[in-house]
């Protein structure tokens, strides 16, 4: 118990400054022949009812001797290292900055993860697509004139191939793969030929969205959208159907959102009427349902697809869409704490 003392009392004061005494240190302490090592090997015997104190007590001094040692090790190793140089390796370093979520990414995560809660599953799709997918299937005969309401980037080698317009493309991807029930969301980049200006872009992102089993109601789909908006946006925050057109739903609509930025009593960006547009919705128009191999006698189903950039605009209220492609790390970097 004695020799316990001595040892510790020696190992609390011995310093190491140089790559000589940190050898001194080892073999005093952590050699065969040294007298920590020797008190080791004097437990067994020690009277039994004192053995286990004992052991104890070296164990702990043997571990405080090993961590000693590896420190003093690194910190030699590190000297010599920087020595005869301006160097100082034991400097801590320059931070290094973390990236962030891209708004737009951000944005399209939350969409999915809202309706994921609600029994949607998350589908993706090729960019590049062909006409079959984009507008054929989707009831736009050729030379249709809705074909002009989205102007579209062709491959010049081969006029069958362009880049997807819209996410509608997956809507016939999934059924012509899947029987109903059918229940998905599709997150996805778009391409059509625009001049690029504060509100609209040639790239921008849309999420789909597709519902197809027996009796699905057009109440029903308002009442998601509804689901929807209130939890992106708000409980307060009003939804509004406007009658519209698309080829391939029957009945048809666009949503608009009461403007949370002047909370519907008109700014710049509602373009002082308080509601904010930000998808085109209706029911599946039975022949898209025949066309990908669905019964449309059995069953129903509800589209709509959400324009990710518009709603981003809202939620974080910027005013120039060209934001989110010019990747200006001034203007991404303040998203760092928004993402999940
Ligand atoms: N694809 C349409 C667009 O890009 C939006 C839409 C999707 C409309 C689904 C109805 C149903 O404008």
């Amino acid at each position: 118990m004695n020799n316990i003392d001595k040892i510790k009392a020696e190992l609390e004061q011995f310093s190491v400054s140089s790559m000589e005494t940190l050898e001194q240190f080892r073999l005093k302490f952590l050699a065969k022949k040294s007298e920590l090592q020797e008190l080791l090997s004097e437990i067994k015997n020690v009277a039994p009812e004192e053995r286990k104190s004992f052991g104890q007590q070296v164990n702990e001094l043997k571990q405080k001797a090993q961590q000693l040692y590896e420190e003093n090790k690194a910190k030699m190793e590190m000297q010599a290292v920087s020595a005869g140089s301006d160097l100082d390796v034991t400097r801590p370093s320059t931070a290094l900055t973390v990236g962030s979520m891209h708004p737009i990414s951000i944005m399209m995560n939350e969409v999915c993860d809202i309706f994921e809660k609600i029994g949607f599953d998350v589908v993706t799709g090729p960019d590049v697509e062909d006409d079959w997918h984009v507008f054929t299937a989707l009831n736009f005969p050729e030379e249709h004139p809705a074909r002009d309401m989205q102007d579209t980037f062709f491959i010049e080698l081969h006029p069958d191939i362009l880049l997807r317009t819209h996410t509608s493309s997956l809507q016939v991807r999934t059924m012509e793969k899947q029987q109903p029930p059918i229940r998905v969301i599709c997150p996805g980049r778009v391409f059509r030929n625009e001049a690029i200006t504060s509100r609209a872009h040639c790239i921008f992102h849309q999420v789909e969205g597709l519902y197809v089993a027996e009796n699905v109601s057009f109440a029903e789909m308002k009442q998601t959208l509804l689901y929807f908006a209130q939890q992106m946006f708000g409980k307060e925050t009003k939804i509004r159907l406007r009658p519209s057109y698309f080829p391939f739903t029957e009945p048809s609509a666009e949503m608009d959102i009461s403007c949370n930025i002047c909370g519907g009593s008109g700014c710049a960006l509602c373009k002082h009427t308080g509601w904010v547009e930000i998808l085109g919705c209706g029911m599946v128009d039975p022949s898209v349902l025949e066309n990908c191999g669905i019964d449309s006698k059995k069953y129903t189903g509800y589209a709509f697809g959400l324009g990710i950039e518009r709603m981003t605009m809202l939620k974080y209220r910027t005013n120039d869409i060209r934001l989110y492609f010019e990747n200006d790390v001034r203007f991404l970097r303040q998203f760092r704490s928004a993402g999940k």
